[in-house]
C-alpha cells in the first residue's frame, strides 16, 4: 500500500457535500446532455474537474482578507503583494490581473505582432488562444518523452533545446517577440521542468536577444519536483529553488488560482520598467488602476499570503505526495495512468482502459460519464471530445495521440478517504469495463465544443 503523507493542517471549517442517489445522478446526467460541465456542483460528491481556483484558503489567508485595503490607489494590499512577489521572484515590477489569462492578454497585446512566433515547451490553451488572437503563432517544443505515457523521465516538461535552436534559426529572432516555458507543464500532464533545462532555455533565448517569460502557475510544485529529483537540490528550500528559477527569466505570468491557493487572481511581473509602463496602460484600459488591477484589495492580500504558503515544504510534500498516492493506488488496481504522475493531477489512459471504444466514440467521455454515474465524481475528458479536428486538406478526422481523463486535485480540499473512494469507484468501473459503451455528439458549437456539447449514448 503506498503511503499517504499526513496533512500539515487540521480542519476548522467544513463544507458539506452529499452523494445523491444513482437514480438522481442518472437524471442529472441526462439533463446535462451527458456533459459533465452541465452538472450542478451541488449534485457532485467529489469534484476533480480542475485545481484552478478550487483550493481551500487557510485561516491566515482569511485573516489577511480582513486586512484588505480597498483604496482605489496606493492601497497597502498592493505593497504587501509587491513585497511577496519581489522577495520570491526578484522581479521589480508587476501588475495584478483578475486571473492568468488577463496577464497573457496584456503581454500579447503589447508584444505580439501578426505572423510572429512564440515558442514554449507547451502552451496552455488560454495562452495559445491569446497569441493567436493577436495574429501570432504558438509553437510547442517539449521533449519527445512527453508523448510516451509510460516513460518515467523525471522532467517530462523539459524543452527540446536542439529543436528550440533550430526553430529560432529558421524563424529568425526578430520574428520572436518573446519565448516562454510553462512550469509545470499543464497541457503535458503537469510534468516539471528541470533547472538544468531552464538554464539552457534562458541561455538560448538570451543568446538571440529574445525576452524570456515563465508561465509560473505551478512554480512551487515545480520547485519541489526539482528538490526531489535534480542532483544538488535536495537540501535547498523550495523558495530558494523558485528564486533561482525566476532569476533566469525576464518576467513571469501567473494564475494565482493554482500555487498561490486563492480562488481568483493573477499577475504579470517583469524587470523592464518601460514594458511595465506600457503594461500599466493596458491594465487601466482592460482591468483597473495599477495598484489593484482586476482585483479587490483583499484578494491581493490573500495572494501575498498564499504565495508563501504554497512554498512551505511540508505543504508541498503533502501536495505532491497526495497526487502520487492516488496514481500509485490506481496502478495497483490495474488502472492505466500517465507515469510518473504530475503535480496537480492524475491522468487516466481511458483509451487503454476501454480499448473496445474507438476514439471516434470517445472513450474518455464514456469514462467521465461513468465516474459520475458510479461515484458522483466529476473529472474532465482530455481526448477526442476536446482535441479531435477535421483535417482541412483531407476532410478526415484527426484524433489526439491519447484519450485521457484528468483527475485534478484541488489544494487542501480532499482527504485520503476521498482518494480511496475515487480508487474504489474506478476499480468497480474497471471490473465491468466491457459493458461500457461509447458516445455520439448530438449538438456542438464550432469552437471549444467540450464545454457545451451534448451527447447521446451509443
Ligand atoms: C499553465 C496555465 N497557464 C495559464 C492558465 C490560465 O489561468 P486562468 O485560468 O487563471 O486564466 C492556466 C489555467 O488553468 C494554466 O494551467
Amino acid at each position: 500500500m503506498p503511503s499517504y503523507p499526513p496533512e500539515p493542517f487540521r480542519i476548522k471549517v467544513v463544507e458539506h457535500i452529499r452523494r445523491i442517489s444513482r437514480a438522481e445522478r442518472q437524471a442529472a446526467m441526462r439533463a446535462a446532455g451527458f456533459n459533465i460541465f452541465g452538472l450542478r456542483a451541488e449534485d457532485i460528491f467529489i469534484d476533480l474537474l480542475t485545481d484552478s481556483g478550487t483550493g481551500a484558503m487557510s485561516d491566515r489567508q482569511w485573516s489577511a482578507i480582513m486586512q484588505g485595503d480597498e483604496s482605489y490607489a496606493g492601497a497597502r494590499s498592493f505593497f504587501r503583494l509587491k513585497e511577496a512577489i519581489e522577495s520570491i521572484t526578484g522581479f521589480g515590477y508587476f501588475v495584478p490581473t483578475h486571473q492568468g489569462r488577463a496577464a497573457e492578454n496584456i503581454l500579447c497585446a503589447l508584444l505580439v505582432k501578426p505572423g510572429q512566433r512564440v515558442p514554449s515547451n507547451m502552451h496552455f490553451d488560454t495562452t495559445e488562444a491569446n497569441i493567436l488572437a493577436r495574429g501570432g503563432r504558438p509553437e510547442n517544443l517539449v521533449i519527445a518523452e512527453a508523448a510516451d505515457p509510460h516513460n518515467r523521465h523525471p522532467f517530462k516538461g523539459n524543452m527540446d533545446i536542439g529543436a528550440l535552436r533550430t526553430f529560432i534559426e529558421r524563424e529568425g529572432a526578430a520574428n520572436i517577440p518573446f519565448g516562454m516555458v510553462t512550469i509545470t507543464n499543464n497541457a503535458g500532464g503537469g510534468q516539471p521542468v528541470s533547472l538544468e533545462n531552464l538554464r539552457q532555455i534562458s541561455e538560448t533565448y538570451h543568446a538571440h536577444g529574445i525576452p524570456f517569460f515563465i508561465d509560473s502557475c505551478r512554480f512551487a510544485e515545480n520547485a519541489y519536483f526539482i528538490k526531489l529529483r535534480e542532483p544538488g537540490y535536495a537540501d535547498k528550500a523550495p523558495v530558494e529553488i523558485a528564486s533561482e528559477i525566476f532569476s533566469l527569466a525576464d518576467g513571469t505570468l501567473m494564475s494565482a488560482k493554482k500555487d498561490a491557493i486563492v480562488n481568483i487572481g493573477g499577475f504579470l511581473a517583469m524587470n523592464d520598467e518601460q514594458l511595465y509602463r506600457r503594461a500599466c496602460n493596458e491594465l487601466i484600459l482592460r482591468e483597473g488602476f495599477p495598484t489593484y488591477g482586476g482585483l479587490a484589495g483583499r484578494d491581493l492580500d490573500a495572494i501575498a499570503t498564499g504565495l508563501w504558503e504554497g512554498l512551505e515544504v511540508d505543504y508541498l510534500a503533502y501536495r505532491i505526495g497526495q497526487t502520487a498516492y492516488l496514481a500509485e493506488r490506481l496502478i495497483e488496481v490495474g488502472i492505466p495512468v500517465i507515469e510518473p504522475p504530475g503535480g496537480h493531477a492524475v491522468y487516466i489512459d481511458a483509451g487503454g482502459l476501454l480499448p473496445h471504444i474507438t476514439p471516434a466514440e470517445f472513450p474518455g467521455q464514456a469514462l467521465a460519464v461513468e465516474l459520475y454515474l458510479e461515484g458522483g465524481i466529476r473529472a474532465c475528458e482530455i481526448g477526442s471530445v476536446m482535441f479531435a479536428r477535421t483535417d482541412p486538406r483531407t476532410g478526415r478526422m484527426v484524433h489526439p495521440k491519447l484519450e485521457l481523463v484528468r483527475l485534478a486535485i484541488p489544494r487542501r480540499m480532499y482527504t485520503q478517504a476521498h482518494m480511496d473512494f475515487v480508487v474504489d469507484t474506478l476499480r468497480a468501473i474497471a471490473q465491468r469495463r466491457a459493458s461500457l459503451h461509447g458516445y455520439r455528439i448530438t449538438d456542438a458549437p464550432e469552437l471549444l465544443r467540450h464545454f457545451t456539447a451534448h451527447f447521446e449514448p451509443l
